[in-house]
């Protein structure tokens, strides 16, 4: 499948053996994808994959395959955990899509643009019945993780399309929402490639708090993105947090200015930003802003705790990689 939209897996330093085996997993991976999503019905097949074909960076995928690397290595179960977590993500996209309103994906239109909402919903949830399939062919302890991930994901996604309750943090109900509606499946990829290539329980249960804080770190650079990216560049249309009302960090950073300059931001980012006149202004005046350094600041941050939960791991390729993926995730333009 072909994939326009940028790899975030350039992982510096990686051995030419370990970059070899990591692509030759995510072969298996496509192709159990490719498998699974099969229907007798030729317009659900077409649908289901989508998005697949579209292109998407296999983040998720690669990560359980490169801590899989710390144990025995890639293996069947390790390629069916990944398929599954790449599915229960994609599931998810043509879910958000249709909450965010959003017309383009990986370069392409969204299920919702292409068909309609009822069928992006539809197929969202065929494709978490599919994701949910190919994990119980792992045991029951998988099938629970991913049910658990799954409620923590759509929680998130419930509360992202919420204004933060009365009386709470606004940057704590923040950084609740992203450590559900992303930090969660990242952690478990991480937590699957662990266990299911024979890691010990305390190698599953760090690189599991190295993938919560690297999801976490991940969304951050992502609503960063949303801001400071031109069209083209994600295969997505940027501003869309601006424009649905979303209170991400540099949103926020930004309305906590007291400086009377940011009169005219704080106006915008407080109305209606579906003018697309309006939302080009406070597109315009928040790049160039403190509010997008200081976001990439704690978006480093929490990508550096990412790195902290690995200390105890032995030195190794594998932990090296996972080292240069954080600095991919937190330094990504798509
Ligand atoms: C998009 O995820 C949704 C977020 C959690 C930010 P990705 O950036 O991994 O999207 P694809 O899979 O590469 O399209
Ligand atoms: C979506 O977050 C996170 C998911 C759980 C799918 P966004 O709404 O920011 O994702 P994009 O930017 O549309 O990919
Ligand atoms: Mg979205
Ligand atoms: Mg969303
Ligand atoms: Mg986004």
């Amino acid at each position: 499948m072909s994939s326009p939209t940028p790899p975030v897996l350039a992982l510096p330093g990686a051995s030419d053996d370990l970059t070899a085996r990591l692509g030759a997993g995510l072969e298996q991976v496509e192709a159990l994808i490719v498998e699974r999503t099969r229907n007798e019905d030729d317009f659900i097949t077409e649908a289901n994959l989508h998005l697949a074909r579209a292109g998407g960076k296999r983040f998720r995928p690669m990560l359980t395959m490169l801590v899989a690397e710390l144990g025995e290595g890639i293996n069947d179960r390790v390629v069916a955990a990944a398929a599954g977590v790449e599915l229960t993500h994609l599931a998810s996209l043509y879910h958000d899509d249709v909450m965010d309103e959003a017309d383009l994906r990986r370069g392409a239109p969204s299920a919702n643009a292409l068909y309609d909402n009822s069928t992006a919903i539809l197929v969202g949830d065929l494709l978490f019945g599919t994701a949910s399939d190919i994990i119980a062919d792992l045991g029951a302890d998988a099938v629970r993780i991913q049910a658990r991930t799954f409620i923590r994901l759509c929680s998130g996604q419930i509360r992202d399309d919420r204004p933060c309750p009365p009386g709470q943090d606004a940057r704590e109900y923040y950084r609740g929402v992203l450590a559900d509606k992303t930090g969660v499946l990242v952690a478990t990829a991480a937590r699957y490639g662990a266990m299911y290539s024979g890691c010990t329980p305390e190698v599953v249960e760090l690189v599991t708090e190295y993938g919560e804080r690297l999801g976490m770190a991940f969304q951050l650079a992502d609503d960063l993105i949303d801001i400071s990216s031109e069209s083209g560049e994600t295969g997505k249309t940027p501003g869309t947090d601006l424009r649905e009302g979303k209170r991400t960090l540099p949103v926020l950073n930004a309305l906590a200015s007291e400086d009377p300059a940011d009169a005219e931001l704080r106006e915008l980012l407080t109305s209606d930003l579906r003018e697309p006149e309006r939302l080009e202004r406070a597109l315009e005046l928040l790049r160039p802003h403190r509010a997008m350094a200081d976001a990439r600041e704690e978006t480093l941050a929490v990508g550096r705790q990412a790195v902290e939960s690995l200390a105890p791991l032995p030195d190794s390729d594998a932990k090296a990689a996972l080292i240069a993926l954080m600095e991919g995730v937190v330094h990504r333009v798509g």
